[in-house]
């Protein structure tokens, strides 16, 4: 047999069985391997059942996607899937871990599942710009019945599998896999159970025939939720096609749409993105085998907004932590704005109405920073100056007990300073999360020059148990992200002043899909915060400081670059600020002309894509994709457009080369003209990618 398909015999009952690891993806070795054995144990007269089941971590996560793009080798899933189902003996599928995908798929195809309590089910295709190609838009329909299936596979979302069971999809929970699965098998076989084939199945179809709009209303939410994503929108159609093609018919045409989301850009961009995010939690310069500090308390300094959003993600996750503070007025105010963000989610829906109380449970909130003693790991967040950091990482070496991992939540300020004020500065890190930190799931973890790495690993550990993508940078003012965004900032300013209205600018890229843009996103975080640090530098911005002298701080005083009527968060563009705009520039004496989007465009991205480019040249990113993923994650960059590293080199670095350098001139920006890194790469004709491949 196989590699990585084995078969033995229990009995009257053959047991074909996965071992592929990580996953058990349905790489072609793994298809020919499960054809070959349903087809043989079909073929042994001695056996009356087959039970296809996996070994190691999980039933099989799905088709290979590192297959994806290569020219397809034989057999193909569906015809593992139409083997298994014309099967004449009963094929009986057993899930432990996640069957996803073309996994679930296989399973659908079956005659019977058996799951064990643990187990999770689901078609995420969708996630990598995909919809289920094998059966799965019309076999869950059938299972499940169509509202559901379509709501499973819009979403992407797994469940659980005592749901799975409730719904149909799953025929029995076992408490052991293989002893149970063989037993429902030979139940089958003495029962003469028929052989159930979802294809022939369409009881649970009839009554969705008169309601088509749960289809247009998936889409729909879809469309909402994913701006501009192709994927939910074909999923929905496909599975619509269970109520108005025979199974052959809709089958084919769900391979049609499979084939040209397939061939699209923003599946290869969803599925570039699903490996550089495994990819940035690897760390280079790590020694093999370094493994993380145990980490069993934890420690967060400041229940501002960042300390709270922090605390939050521990409690989503069941993690106790101690949130300390200054004194009980600060901490009664953070607490009660986590209460209020808790009961608004649990009022919503978005968690069980119990969720809010006892996710609180976990905070404990206390006065003194001494009471970081038992902490494994201390978070700090407290207000972004130096010397207050310095003071708190002082009292942290006093208090602090050894071993523990010293974390700030610092957005721009010099890491390896803030070591300097402890005696163990390989204790030391950032852990830079980014606003609102109980939903944005970046989490720059940032190497100081002295930074153990079993330190580094804790935090790569404690950020992923956490749900958040962590991505390892080094130190720089405002880390990857930041400056990068500073760059695009720079730009974005300018343009008031050239001859842009904050709209036109912030319409370029959300036309783009980032979900604002530089004024709107101003708006939102509070202008007043870069106003009183420019006061604090000595620096001017005519029209930034202007706004803010007419009390516009952005949202929270209903004005800033933009209006917004009470109790929305929508902005409206407001001819106060255009006077206010003319009105400055004219003072100063400038010009305004008519601006091109295509010139905002460019000049918004290609300084942003240079300073990635500067970013690598340091190595305070160890790989472009890293840089993608903190866009990903960090700032809202649409998934389907892979990151500004990919996209770069969607574009072509010559042409970003020679636009930067065009712009250098024209505006008479040195700091424009593309780095040394970008200019070699744009000459000798070759990507981003390609220093990834070394
Ligand atoms: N194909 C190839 N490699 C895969 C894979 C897949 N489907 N799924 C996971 N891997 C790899 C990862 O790249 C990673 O490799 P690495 O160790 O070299 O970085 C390794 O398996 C482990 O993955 P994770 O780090 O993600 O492990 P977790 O335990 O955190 O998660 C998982 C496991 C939930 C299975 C998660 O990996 C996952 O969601 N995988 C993708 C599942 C999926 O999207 N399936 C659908 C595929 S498309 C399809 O089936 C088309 C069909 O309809 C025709
Ligand atoms: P904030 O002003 O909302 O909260 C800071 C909190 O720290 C206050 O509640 C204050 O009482 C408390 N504090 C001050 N000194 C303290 C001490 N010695 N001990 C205990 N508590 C103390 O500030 P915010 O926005 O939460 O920022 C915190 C840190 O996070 C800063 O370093 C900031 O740069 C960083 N950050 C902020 C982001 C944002 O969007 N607000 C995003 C990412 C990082």
């Amino acid at each position: 047999m196989s590699q990585v398909v084995k078969m033995e015999r229990h009995g009257e009952v053959a047991i074909v069985t996965v071992d592929s690891p990580p996953v058990n993806a349905l790489s072609a070795a793994v298809r020919k391997g499960i054809f070959d054995g349903v087809k043989s144990a079909a073929a042994d007269p001695d056996v009356k059942a087959i039970v296809v089941t996996c070994a190691g971590r999980t039933f099989i996560a799905g088709a290979d996607i590192t297959e994806f793009g290569k020219p397809p080798q034989q057999p193909g899933l569906h015809e593992v899937i139409d083997e298994i189902e014309k099967c004449p003996k009963p094929v009986i599928a057993a899930i432990h871990g996640t069957a996803l995908g073309g996994g679930f798929e296989l399973a659908l195809g079956c005659h019977y599942r058996v799951a064990t309590k643990e187990a999770k089910v689901g078609l995420p295709e969708v996630k990598l710009g995909l919809l289920p190609g094998a059966g799965g838009t019309q076999r869950l329909p059938r299972a499940v019945g169509p509202e559901m299936a379509v709501k499973m596979i819009v979403t992407g979302d797994f469940i659980g599998a005592p749901e799975a069971a409730k719904a149909g999809a799953i025929d029995e929970i076992v408490d052991n896999l293989a002893s149970g699965a063989e037993a429902f098998a030979k139940k089958i076989v003495a029962e003469k159970k028929p052989l159930r084939k979802l294809r022939d199945d369409d009881s649970k179809l009839a009554a969705a025939k008169a309601d088509r709009s749960i289809f247009t209303n998936a889409a729909a939410a879809a469309n909402k939720k994913g701006r501009g994503l192709e994927a939910p929108v074909t999923a929905a159609e496909a599975v619509s096609h269970s109520l108005d093609q025979p199974f052959e018919q809709a089958l084919k045409t769900e391979r049609e749409l499979f084939t040209k989301l397939m061939n699209g850009e923003q599946s290869k961009a969803q599925r570039y993105a699903f490996f550089a995010e495994r990819e940035a939690a690897k760390v280079a310069g790590v020694p093999e085998g370094t493994k993380g500090r145990d980490v069993k308390s934890v420690a967060i300094i400041g229940a501002g907004t960042m300390g709270g959003g922090i605390a939050m993600s521990f409690a989503n996750a069941g993690i106790p932590v101690t949130l300390i503070e200054t004194g009980d007025e600060q901490l009664k105010r953070g607490l009660g704005i986590m209460q209020k963000n808790y009961d608004a989610t649990a009022a919503r829906g978005g968690i069980p109405a119990d969720a809010p109380a006892k996710r609180m449970g976990l905070i404990k909130g206390v006065v003194g920073i001494e009471n970081v003693k038992d902490a494994d790991l201390i978070i700090e967040a407290v207000f972004e100056t130096m010397a207050i950091k310095k003071e708190v990482f002082g009292k942290l070496d006093q208090y602090a007990k050894k071993g523990a991992v010293l974390a700030t939540n610092t957005s721009y300020l010099n890491i390896n300073e803030i070591a300097k004020m402890t005696q163990r500065p390989q204790d030391v890190l950032g852990m830079h999360f980014f606003s609102p930190a109980n939903v944005m799931k970046l989490c720059e973890i940032v190497r100081g020059e002295k930074t153990a790495p079993d330190a580094l690993v804790t935090a790569v550990n404690v950020a992923k148990k956490i749900a958040k993508v962590p991505v390892v940078v080094g130190v720089c003012d405002g880390f990857v992200g930041n400056r990068m965004l500073a760059a695009r900032g720079k730009q974005a300013e300018k343009f008031l002043f050239e001859g842009a209205l904050p709209q036109q600018v912030d319409a370029v890229l959300t036309k783009f899909g980032m979900p604002m843009g530089p004024f709107a996103m101003g708006d939102l975080a509070g202008l007043d915060i870069g106003w009183r640090s420019r006061k604090d530098r000595g620096i001017k911005s005519e029209i930034a400081d202007a706004i803010c002298e007419a009390g516009r701080f952005g949202q929270k005083t209903g004005k800033g670059y933009y209006k917004y009527e009470q109790g929305s968060r929508a902005p409206l563009p407001d001819p106060e600020i255009e006077k206010l705009i003319e009105e400055t520039t004219t003072k100063m004496g400038l010009k305004r002309r008519q601006m091109s989007d295509d010139e905002i465009f460019e000049r918004l991205m290609y300084p942003m894509i240079n300073e990635g480019a500067r970013i690598l040249e340091e190595k305070i990113a160890q790989r472009p994709s890293d840089i993608d993923v903190v866009w990903l994650y960090g700032y809202g960059w649409p998934i389907y457009r892979g990151g500004p590293m990919f996209y770069a080199d969607s574009v072509g670095l010559k042409k970003i080369a020679e636009r930067l350098s065009f712009y250098a001139k024209q505006t008479n920006d040195p700091s424009l003209e593309p780095t040394p890194l970008l200019k070699k790469l744009a000459d000798e004709g070759k990507t981003f990618a390609s220093l990834a491949k070394g």
